[in-house]
């Protein structure tokens, strides 16, 4: 197709807008996900802690962060490295103090970081409180907390996850995930009527967890704290088509804490935006799992940003388009680098050439950034992991933080036996030191890439997305940013092969680059033509 003679090139390709109801700050995120136990030990104890963090920060203030997301923190058997908490209101005794946490709040605050929690809703640790008292075989305030069948020695012909024999009290107890994370009870859906065990989301105890929920948050909130990454936010009411009830019940409660905090930001692990945006999240996660994408970009072995192989970007590419037009502008997507749940990017052969180019991608996408740790530097996945606190194979990603050339990496000064994981043992690994002297490194292409977004509306959140057409055979892919009248064409070329194309029907009179590796880019009338050498990026201001 030919699109000369178009006078705004806007009218060539369909555009998809993002329209805003969430909190305004959104649009110039940039998130950094933090996994506390390895991202720096200030007390020698091999573990990494909240006042690491909280020295961290003019780090992450230099790379251009401006809000983090920390994994669980609070008291927990760590089974599976904190996602199984015992007290929703105390900061795990490894990980420092409440007052810590407070602490860094506040000092976040001044270097323009928002932090956000992880609120871990849909389960808890064996050895919470309530589930203990839940366990008991006498009736008390905590019987229905949790979802029990009236009895362990028959079978409950629903599809859920029973722990059995696990009590004294007569049942099986319904596990959200790790036979260790007891679901907690916010009904069911359509309970069954011949199922008395199965409650309805508005009897009393499931209102009661409801409410248990909103005091956590809005402890933690009143402390400071801007908003949460809620795990495994569509578990929540079970046996639930299309998480209808589940989307109710989150709307309920954002509408209530919203009412105090209008500005705090929920992120969902739903991996579904269209349910979870309408459940009032403003952020949903495009992941390895759920609505798809994800995978044929990131993952796959064919995925789109391999340099061998690879495929077009068009899987990829109609899921988010998909996606993006089912949440009508309500909430935002984000394609997060990684996190601890999956491998990390820089796994297999992938090289940091490669890496620029992603980032390339990831930093001048609609929606919201977010940069798993360590991931600003490359750090690698460790294959063959011996797994740590549930971690099987994601113990690989969790590795920890590679700062400097001294013992441990300057992660920690404990021995190294006493350290968390082990680290990475090549020489040359990455670190953040060695980086920051070299201008040419990953770590300061995605500061320079962070500083761009934040200075161009065009790359923000909200900006225009326009996306160009792609062909089958296709390794390359081109697309326009815009706001305003300012409007920027960024073009990738993960693949091992060169290549030539033509933007067409674009009148511009300035290609200014911005961001640019092995690509050139010349006006010719109407169009633009663009030369692409092997694993290369361009980002021009038109
Ligand atoms: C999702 C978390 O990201 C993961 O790490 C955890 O194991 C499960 N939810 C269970 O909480």
């Amino acid at each position: 197709m030919n699109h000369r003679g178009n006078q705004k090139f806007k009218l060539a390709y369909s555009e998809i807008k993002i329209r805003k109801s969430y909190p305004s700050w959104l649009n110039q995120a940039v998130f950094y996900q933090i996994y506390p136990q390895s991202f720096l030990d200030t007390n020698d104890d091999g573990i990494g802690d909240i006042t690491g963090i909280i020295q961290k920060l003019g780090y992450l203030h230099w790379l251009g962060i401006n809000a983090i997301w920390i994994n669980p923190c609070f008291v927990s058997p760590f089974q599976d490295a904190g996602y199984d908490v015992t007290d929703y209101y105390r900061v795990a005794p490894r990980y420092g103090t409440n007052h810590d946490l407070y602490r860094l709040c506040r000092e976040a605050h001044r270097h323009q970081i928002k932090v956000c929690l992880d609120l871990v809703a849909g389960h808890t640790s064996l050895e919470h409180p309530w589930f203990k008292a839940s366990c008991r075989p006498k009736r008390n305030k905590y019987s229905d907390r949790y979802i029990w069948t009236t009895t362990g020695t028959s079978d409950a012909e629903v599809p859920l996850s029973f722990i059995r024999g696990y009590a004294p009290r007569d049942g099986n107890f319904v596990a959200n995930c790790f036979y260790f994370q007891p679901a907690l009870n916010y009904g069911f859906a359509r309970p069954a009527a011949d199922q008395p065990w199965q409650q309805s989301v508005e009897a009393t105890s499931p209102r009661e967890t409801r409410q248990a929920l909103l005091k956590i948050m809005n402890f933690w909130l009143g402390h400071g704290v801007d908003g949460f990454r809620v795990d495994m936010a569509f578990s929540l009411v079970k046996l639930d088509p299309g998480h209808k009830e589940t989307i109710r019940l989150w709307q309920e409660i954002g509408q209530e804490i919203r009412t105090q905090y209008p500005e705090i930001a929920l992120i969902s692990e739903w991996g579904n935006p269209e349910e979870s945006i309408a459940a009032g999240f403003d952020i949903d996660f495009m992941l390895h799992f759920g609505a798809g994408g994800y995978t044929d970009l990131m993952l796959d072995e064919k995925c789109f940003f391999r340099r061998h192989n690879g495929k077009n970007i068009n899987n990829f590419l109609n899921s988010y388009l998909a996606q993006t037009a089912k949440t009508k502008g309500n909430g935002l997507i984000s394609i997060p680098s990684a996190n601890h749940d999956m491998k990390r990017l820089c796994a297999d052969a992938r090289t940091m050439k490669d890496m620029k180019v992603i980032f390339s991608f990831l930093l001048t996408w609609p929606g919201v950034p977010f940069i798993y740790y360590g991931d600003e530097i490359g750090m690698r996945y460790l294959p063959g992991m011996e797994s740590k606190e549930g971690g099987y194979g994601r113990t690989g990603s969790r590795t920890p933080m590679q700062w400097g050339t001294g013992e441990n990496a300057d992660f920690s000064s404990a021995g190294k036996d006493q350290i968390y994981l082990p680290l990475d043992p090549r020489r040359n690994r990455p670190t953040v030191q060695k980086q920051m002297a070299d201008p040419r490194s990953l770590l300061n292409h995605i500061r320079q890439l962070i500083a761009l977004r934040q200075h161009a509306p065009p790359l923000q959140a909200e900006g225009t997305l326009i996306p160009l057409p792609v062909k089958t055979d296709d390794h390359h892919f081109a697309y326009l940013r815009q706001s305003g009248s300012e409007r920027y064409l960024i073009v990738l070329n993960p693949s091992v092969t060169p290549t030539q194309f033509t933007v067409e029907g674009i009148k511009v009179h300035n290609l200014d680059p911005q961001l640019k590796f092995g690509t050139q880019a010349h006006i010719n009338g109407d169009d633009i033509r663009i030369i692409m050498d092997s694993v290369s990026y361009g980002i021009f201001k038109l």
